[in-house]
C-alpha cells in the first residue's frame, strides 16, 4: 500500500474514532454506580464500547476512503480490475474478531461470576412484590418489614424475591442489575452498596394499570445509622404492641401487606401518596355516607366499591379479600381506633 493511502486511511479512522468517542464519553449514558456489581457491569460495558469504537473507525475509514477514491468518473464505462482474494486479509479479518469475541466472553463471564458471588457474612432481605407495591423484610431483625429498602454501605446483601400475583421486576438503575419476581418461584439478587444516597426503585415489567406507580426508594446508609434505624423501628413496633391502636398486630399487618408503600398514615409513620391519606378516613367515610368501621373494612376487601375523589379505580390490589380474618380485624382496628 502506498504511504499516502495509509496516511489518509488513518486520518479518516482517527476522525471517526474521535466523533464516536465523544458521543460515548460526553453523553451521560449510565447513572453513577452505587454498587460493586454496577462497577463490574460498567467495566464490561466500556470494554465492549472501546472495541466497538475501534472496529467502527476501521470500517468507516475504509468505506469513506473507497467511496471517494474509487468512485466512477463521468463517462467511465470500464470494468473494475479482476481481483481474486487476499489470503493475508482474510486470515486477519477472521482471527481478529475471533480474539475480540473471546475476550468479551471471558470478561463478561468473570464479571458475572463475581457479581453472583455471595460471601458467608451477608445480610438477607426478603423482597415481596404485588400489584402495585414493594415490601422489604429483614429476617435477621425479627422480620422487620418496611416499604422503603434500607441497606448499610459496604455489606453484601442477598435479596430473596417473591411475587404475590403477576411478574414484576426489581430495578435500581444505580445498582446496575434487574431481577424478575415470578409467582411460584424464588429469584435472587446480590447487591453490595458502595455509595451513600437515596436511589429510585422501579418496577420494570409491565404488571398492570398501576405499573408506573410501582416505585419505592433504596437508601444506602452508614452502618451506625442503619443499626440506629433498625433499633428505632423495633422500638416503635414494641411500643405500638402495647398501644391502644389495634396493637402491634395492626401495625404489622399494615406494613407486611404493603399498605405503607402507597398510603400516608401517621400512626404507621408512612408518607406515600399513591393512594388516599388514611389519616382522613373519618372524613372519607362521611363523604361516602357510611359508618367508619364498615367503610374501612369494605375499602380493604373491595377497593373499587368507593373511590375517593382524585384517585383512580383498579390501582389498589383486590387481593386483600383473602387476608386472614384476624389480620383484617387488626388492620381495621388500627385504621379506625380513636376516630369517629
Ligand atoms: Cu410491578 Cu410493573
Amino acid at each position: 500500500m502506498r504511504r499516502g493511502v495509509l496516511v489518509r486511511l488513518v486520518a479518516v479512522g482517527l476522525a471517526a474514532a474521535a466523533v464516536t468517542s465523544a458521543v460515548a464519553f460526553f453523553v451521560p449514558w449510565l447513572p453513577t454506580p452505587a454498587s460493586k456489581q454496577a462497577d463490574r457491569i460498567d467495566f464490561v460495558f466500556w470494554f465492549v464500547t472501546g472495541i466497538s469504537i475501534a472496529i467502527f473507525a476501521l470500517v468507516a475509514a475504509v468505506i469513506l476512503y473507497s467511496v471517494v477514491r474509487f468512485r466512477a468518473r463521468p463517462d467511465d464505462d470500464s470494468d473494475g480490475a479482476p481481483i481474486h482474494g487476499n489470503t493475508t486479509l482474510e486470515i486477519a479479518w477472521t482471527a481478529v474478531p475471533a480474539v475480540l469475541v473471546t475476550a468479551i466472553a471471558v470478561v463478561s463471564a468473570v464479571a458475572l461470576a463475581q457479581n453472583e458471588h455471595l460471601p458467608k457474612n451477608h445480610l438477607q432481605v426478603n423482597v415481596s412484590a404485588e400489584q402495585f407495591a414493594w415490601t422489604f423484610s429483614y429476617p435477621k431483625y425479627k422480620g422487620l418489614t418496611v416499604s422503603q429498602l434500607r441497606l448499610p454501605i459496604g455489606e453484601t446483601v442477598q435479596m430473596k424475591m417473591h411475587s404475590k400475583d403477576v411478574i414484576h421486576s426489581f430495578w435500581v438503575p444505580e445498582f446496575g442489575q434487574k431481577q424478575d419476581l415470578v409467582p411460584g418461584i424464588e429469584t435472587k439478587l446480590v447487591i453490595t452498596p458502595k455509595r451513600l444516597g437515596t436511589y429510585p426503585i422501579a418496577c420494570t415489567e409491565l404488571c398492570g394499570e398501576g405499573h408506573a406507580l410501582m416505585r419505592s426508594e433504596a437508601i444506602v446508609m452508614k452502618p451506625a445509622a442503619f443499626t440506629a434505624w433498625v433499633k428505632a423501628q423495633e422500638k416503635a413496633a414494641a411500643s405500638a404492641a402495647q398501644g391502644p391502636a389495634g396493637g402491634g398486630a395492626g401495625l404489622a399487618a399494615f406494613n407486611s401487606n404493603g399498605c405503607s408503600a402507597c398510603h400516608t398514615y401517621k400512626p404507621a409513620g408512612s408518607t406515600a401518596t399513591t393512594g388516599p391519606d388514611l389519616d382522613n378516613l373519618a372524613a372519607d367515610a362521611r363523604r361516602a355516607g357510611q359508618p367508619l368501621v364498615p367503610f374501612v373494612r369494605k375499602s380493604i376487601v373491595d377497593p373499587n366499591a368507593y373511590i375517593e375523589k382524585g384517585y383512580q379505580p383498579n390501582i389498589m390490589p383486590d387481593t386483600f379479600k383473602s387476608l386472614p380474618k384476624q389480620q383484617l380485624d387488626a388492620l381495621v382496628q388500627f385504621l379506625t381506633a380513636g376516630k369517629k
